[in-house]
C-alpha cells in the first residue's frame, strides 16, 4: 500500500491554481492508487517556523548530547523529516513568487535539509540520505520562463526546487509546469494533461 504525501504551498486558500491542479492529481493518483494512503501538509496555510540559532545549534550536536530544550527545537524538522521518509511519492505544489518558491515552502526545506538525516557530508562531497522516490512538482507562474524562453534565466523556482531535493537524495523530479497562466487558461489545460499522462505513466 503506497502513501502519497501532497506539500501545499500556496498562501492562497482560494482560486489557487497550484492547488486546483494537484487536487486533480490527487484524485487521479487515489484512482491509480485505490488502497493508497494520503498525508497531506499544508506549508502555505501553516508555514514551518524559521531556523533558530537554537535549531541550527541542535542541527550539529549529536543526539545523545542534545538537551531538552535542543530537542524541542528539533520537533518540527523531526516531524517534517519523518513525513518525508514515509512517503513512497510525493507531490509539491509550488507556486512561483518573486522569481523563486514560497517563504513557506523555503522553510520546509530550511527544515528538512539536515546534516545527519538527510544529507551528510562525505570526502567526495554532501550526498543525499533519504531513498530516491518520483516526486511530482506542480508548478504555476504567471510568466513563462521555460528554457526555450528568452526570460529562462529569472527562474529560480523549479530549478532551485531540484537542487534542494537532489541534495536530499531526490533524484527522480517529475514536473508538471503551468507556465504563464496570467495570458489565459491555455497553460492550466497544458498541465492539466501533463498530469494525467504522469499519473498513467
Ligand atoms: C506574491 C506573489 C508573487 C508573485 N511573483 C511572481 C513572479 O515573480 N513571477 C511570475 O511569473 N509570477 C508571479 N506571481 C504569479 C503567480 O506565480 C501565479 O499567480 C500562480 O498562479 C500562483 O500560484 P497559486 O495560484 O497556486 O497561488 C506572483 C504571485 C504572487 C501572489
Amino acid at each position: 500500500m503506497k502513501n502519497l504525501l501532497v506539500i501545499h504551498s500556496s498562501p492562497k486558500l482560494s482560486q489557487s491554481i497550484t492547488r486546483e491542479l494537484t487536487t486533480e492529481f490527487i484524485e487521479k493518483w487515489q484512482t491509480a492508487n485505490p488502497q493508497g494512503t494520503i498525508t497531506h501538509r499544508d506549508v502555505g496555510a501553516n508555514p514551518p517556523s524559521h531556523l533558530t540559532e537554537e535549531t541550527i545549534g541542535a542541527f550539529y550536536t549529536p543526539a545523545e548530547q542534545r538537551t531538552e530544550a535542543q530537542n524541542q527545537a528539533l520537533s518540527v524538522s523531526d516531524e517534517l523529516i519523518a513525513e518525508l521518509r514515509a512517503a513512497d511519492e510525493i507531490v509539491i505544489a509550488s507556486p512561483m513568487h518573486n522569481f523563486s518558491i514560497t517563504s513557506g515552502l523555503k522553510t520546509w526545506i530550511d527544515q528538512v535539509a539536515r546534516v545527519g538525516e538527510t544529507f551528510h557530508y562525505t570526502e567526495q562531497g554532501p550526498q543525499g540520505l533519504l531513498k530516491d522516490r518520483p516526486v511530482y512538482v506542480i508548478t504555476a507562474s504567471g510568466g513563462d520562463y521555460r528554457a526555450h524562453t528568452p526570460i529562462a534565466f529569472l527562474n529560480h523556482q523549479d530549478t532551485y526546487l531540484k537542487v534542494a531535493l537532489n541534495f536530499i537524495g531526490l533524484q527522480d523530479i517529475r514536473l508538471i509546469q503551468a507556465a504563464g497562466v496570467a495570458a489565459g487558461e491555455a497553460p492550466i489545460n497544458e498541465a492539466r494533461a501533463a498530469l494525467t499522462e504522469a499519473i498513467s505513466a
